[in-house]
């Protein structure tokens, strides 16, 4: 279940430490005197807004996309401290615990394989690449719990253009960072690190595939994959590899570290599908991030009219 945390402060962009303690102080004491906790929390709730502090830093030049969904948008708070990001554990609450102080700059992407312009792109580089839009899109763990996020990037197919891949190119292949002196407990987190993950190259030039650098109108937090990393908002969060500091165009399908941990469970594809369960649980119904009751799970999460297409005539049981 979620558990909300009182966030942590990290730079000196945010609120000075003294202030805020001194907010939280005023509040808990306004909390305490309206008598019950349920009371006092709906008042936390209510007076608190501005006590949510952000790691991050505001993203200039973002424009609205028209790939946005109306749903209603998971809070910030919950879409930042309820994570998978096994190289720093593997309780939800972790990631914004023990991400905090991994370092995310200098940063730069390695793009190479079957690709006339192999280039390794700095993080400024990756930021002025394409203009940043805003996408507002459902987001569906394979665990079923679900979210809907401002995520903000580019389609991927920005930047492969740039570096030209050959006709020899059949698949992307994607490598998150990892540094067992950064990310102690990713020796504890019981899939093989670095973590890959890969996809056909149709589906990595589909413009849904996002490559993003932000959410929330800022850039990404640690936790969430900084600074950059792939949103994939029709296939299972898995699919979403953060961190990136690799991306390969390759002739074979690339490995998958789930499918790698455990491939009778986890497939390449991981296509959000309702109709093909688990094998230990359903995947007709999804909890969605503070909602109470259950949602029915849609066929490629919603996206079906955008992507059914890049699997006309496939087997999506075997396929899975
Ligand atoms: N990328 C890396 N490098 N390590 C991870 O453990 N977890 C994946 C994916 N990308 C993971 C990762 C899983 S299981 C999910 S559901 C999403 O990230 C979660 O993204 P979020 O925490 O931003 O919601």
């Amino acid at each position: 279940m979620l558990i909300k945390r009182a966030p942590e402060l990290q730079s000196s962009e945010q609120t000075p430490k003294q202030i805020y303690l001194e907010r939280r102080k005023f509040i808990a004491g306004l909390s305490l005197a309206a008598g019950a906790s349920l009371a006092g929390k709906n008042l936390w709730n209510l007076l608190a807004p501005s006590a949510h502090v952000h790691a991050s830093n505001k993203l200039s030049g973002v424009v609205k996309s028209s790939y946005r969904t109306d749903e209603t948008q998971t809070p910030y708070e919950d879409a930042t401290h309820y994570n998978n990001f096994y190289e720093f554990g593997t309780d939800k609450s972790d990631p914004a615990k023990n991400a905090q102080n991994f370092r995310t700059s200098p940063w730069t992407v390695t793009v190479d394989g079957e690709v006339k312009k192999p280039r390794k792109f700095s993080m400024d580089e990756i930021l002025k690449l394409a203009p940043l839009e805003e996408r507002v899109y459902r987001h569906r763990c394979v665990e079923a719990w679900s979210m809907v996020v401002p995520w903000i990037g580019y389609s991927f197919s920005e930047l492969a253009k740039l570096v030209e891949p050959t006709p020899k190119a059949r698949y992307v292949a994607f490598e998150s960072y990892y540094d067992p002196r950064q990310m102690p407990l990713g020796s504890r987190a019981g899939i093989p690190l670095p973590y890959v993950d890969g996809l056909r190259l149709d589906e990595a030039m589909h413009p849904l595939a996002l490559l993003t650098v932000g959410m929330y109108g800022e850039s990404l937090p640690n936790q969430d994959g900084a600074p950059v990393r792939m949103i994939l908002p029709w296939k299972y969060g898995f699919k979403s590899i953060k961190s990136l500091v690799r991306i390969r165009f390759v002739k074979d399908q690339p490995p998958v570290t789930w499918n790698l941990a455990n491939s009778r469970e986890y497939g390449f594809y991981s296509n959000v599908n309702p109709a093909v369960d688990h094998p230990r649980w359903t995947q007709a119904k999804e909890r969605r991030l503070g909602e109470f009751f259950k949602r029915p799970t849609l066929m490629f999460n919603g996206y079906a009219d955008q992507v059914a297409g890049l699997y006309s005539g496939m087997d999506l049981r075997k396929n899975f």
